[in-house]
């Protein structure tokens, strides 16, 4: 088990495949270590956007696609939805539930492209909507990958943060650190084929940036407006942020 204060390697290749071997488990893992939960913050995050007209959407560190594929069939616009993950095993997934799920849903515009989402090969302002759920913790570099969602922003769009963090409230805090490191890990050598990473999962959330500092971060990359909603007892944050000043 890792201390709170060891550093954790974040670089592209120790990450990309962290997730690639995770990758088969993963949707199964995410479903009984939340007990379902991450699907309420994720419908909470498409609420925000329902009713708005939208053309093109980006999905950053899109994993095995959960996001992408909520928000594209809950927008009546079936916008252009790109997913952008750099794990193999994490976009083999994607491709594989894209062809079930076209069974269902015949001519739905999702695509997935392998890239590094640090250096975005989109030109300047080409997305009405932004998301990354689950993804901003980890990136090595949080700011620059700010400025580049920046970039590649319209300037009357958003960007939908959703991630991890540690509940204010300190008996709530104790609860979720045992289970997190009691209980976790052996769901994991039930469920998943590396108990390790669920080890990383804990400790990412532990020394990710509080909310004030992500504030600050948003901030200094220049986006504008933000709503912050906080769910699940203080376990999840929720941020809609704008890059217009006006509303
Ligand atoms: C916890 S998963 C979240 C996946 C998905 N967004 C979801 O909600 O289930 C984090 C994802 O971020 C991806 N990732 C992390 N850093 C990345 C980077 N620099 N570029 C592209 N993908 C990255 C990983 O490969 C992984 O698929």
């Amino acid at each position: 088990m890792r201390t709170m204060t060891q550093k954790l390697d974040k670089s592209a290749k120790v990450i990309s495949n962290m997730f690639s071997s995770l990758a088969p488990r993963y949707d199964l893992m995410n479903d009984i270590m939340t007990g379902f939960t991450h699907r309420y913050t994720r419908n909470f995050a498409v609420k925000l956007l329902k009713n708005k007209k939208i053309n093109r959407v980006l999905d950053l560190a899109s994993g095995t696609g959960d996001f992408s594929f909520l928000l594209n069939f809950n927008l009546n616009s079936n916008p252009l939805t790109i997913g952008c993950d750099f794990s193999k095993g994490m976009l083999s997934i994607a491709h594989y539930r894209q062809k079930i799920l076209r069974l269902k849903y015949k001519n739905r515009n999702i695509t997935f492209i392998n890239s590094d989402i640090s250096h975005l090969p989109f030109s300047n302002e080409a997305f009405e909507v932004c998301a990354i759920v689950y993804g901003l913790r980890n990136v090595q570099n949080p700011l620059w990958v700010l400025k580049e969602i920046y970039r590649v922003t319209k300037p009357t769009g958003h960007l939908i943060i959703v991630e991890s963090l540690l509940p204010q409230n300190p008996k709530i805090n104790r609860l979720l650190s045992f289970y997190f490191k009691k209980i976790v890990p052996k769901l994991a050598s039930i469920f998943s084929s590396n108990i390790q990473a669920y080890d990383y999962y804990f400790t990412s959330v532990e020394q990710f940036i509080t909310p004030s500092k992500t504030l600050n971060l948003l901030k200094r990359s220049k986006w504008n407006r933000v709503t912050n909603y906080n769910l699940l007892l203080g376990s999840v944050m929720v941020y809609h942020v704008f890059k217009s000043k006006r509303r």
